[in-house]
């Protein structure tokens, strides 16, 4: 039950979205409270589709910076807000743009498609973008023959090199919540559910991908559990999809893999930095705006816009 200090917190924010003519996009993992104030909640595709479409002068991105950074590249004049400028990305940050530039150097004549959980920078010098919702789509749509680099998620990578047979050179990334999640936890609740179906999000281990009912996005995981009959699911992603899966099929049971013995639950460290009072304190002061050079927009805008084209 939301406390009457928050509730008025709330009134305010949707005051002020109507008055600055602003829109929120809010990723899955973001807190409920957030999800359900967003005018938008959706993956990281469905949130660039939003942000290029919106006719909104403000953009409140509640998500990682990658996001919002995206939501900017694509609108370069409108302002762009994220709660909190730390929410950052470990996969992103795992790819550091200089040491990028020297692994493409060190593959001469391949085509660079990077998963969108990069920096501009990295996008920058990427030839096409991709998200888990279409990655299999953007692969498969250069010749067979193709050379490719793929990054930075060495999971996703070679779970799309088992799909489309391409042997694409993986960078080697992966992101903190979805790398943890130990096989053997996976294992062992399958034991003892053995009614559940398991479905995972494509940047955990291969192992657990293999033994996986179904693989996808996070709008992707959702719909599978609306769509599906089985009344049960052990869910290898992080906690905040859990939220619109129980909302959806309430009748229905979700088991998230627990990131380790301590902690029953799988938090994004970054995501969950976003507070309904960052929020609130965000749209108020149009602060922290994010900013990026004309010269970056333009060449991350490239690969981007190409991906949104073909999905
Ligand atoms: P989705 O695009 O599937 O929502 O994934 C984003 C993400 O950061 C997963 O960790
Ligand atoms: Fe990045 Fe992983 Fe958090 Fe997704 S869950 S935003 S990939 S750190």
């Amino acid at each position: 039950m939301k406390n009457k200090e928050q509730n008025k917190i709330i009134r305010e924010i949707l005051q002020m979205k109507n008055e600055k003519n602003a829109v929120i996009l809010a990723h899955f993992y973001q807190i409920p409270e957030i999800q359900d104030i967003a005018d938008y909640v959706g993956d990281s595709l469905g949130l660039a589709q939003n942000a290029r479409n919106t006719d909104a002068e403000i953009i409140v991105f509640c998500g990682v910076h990658f996001m919002a950074e995206t939501a900017k590249i694509l609108n370069p004049g409108k302002k762009v807000l994220i709660p909190d400028l730390m929410a950052g990305c470990s996969l992103a940050d795992s790819c550091p743009a200089d040491q990028f530039a020297a692994f493409i150097r060190q593959h001469p004549g391949h085509t660079v498609i990077s998963y969108i959980n990069c920096s501009a920078a990295v996008k920058a010098m990427s030839d096409i973008i991709c998200t888990s919702s279409n990655a299999e789509k953007i692969v498969r749509s250069l010749p067979a023959e193709e050379k490719i680099i793929f990054a930075p998620d060495k999971n996703l990578g070679g779970y799309l090199n088992g799909l489309t047979g391409r042997e694409m050179v993986l960078w080697n990334g992966t992101c903190e919540v979805h790398d943890i999640i130990q096989t053997e936890q996976v294992i062992k609740m399958k034991e003892e559910n053995p009614d559940a179906l398991l479905i995972a999000h494509p940047e955990c281990q291969g192992v657990i991908l293999e033994l996986a009912d179904y693989v996808g996005s996070t709008t992707g995981l959702l719909n599978f559990t609306i769509k599906n009959q089985a009344k049960k699911f052990i869910v290898a992603t992080e906690t905040g999809v859990i939220y619109q899966m129980k909302k959806s099929s309430p009748e229905k049971e979700f088991l998230i893999v627990p990131r380790d013995k301590t902690c029953s639950c799988n938090d994004c460290p970054y995501m969950k930095l976003n507070t309904v009072e960052k929020l609130y304190f965000c749209l108020l002061h149009e602060k922290p705006e994010l900013q990026l050079s004309p010269d970056l927009i333009e060449k991350a805008g490239r690969p981007i816009r190409r991906m949104l084209s073909l999905s």
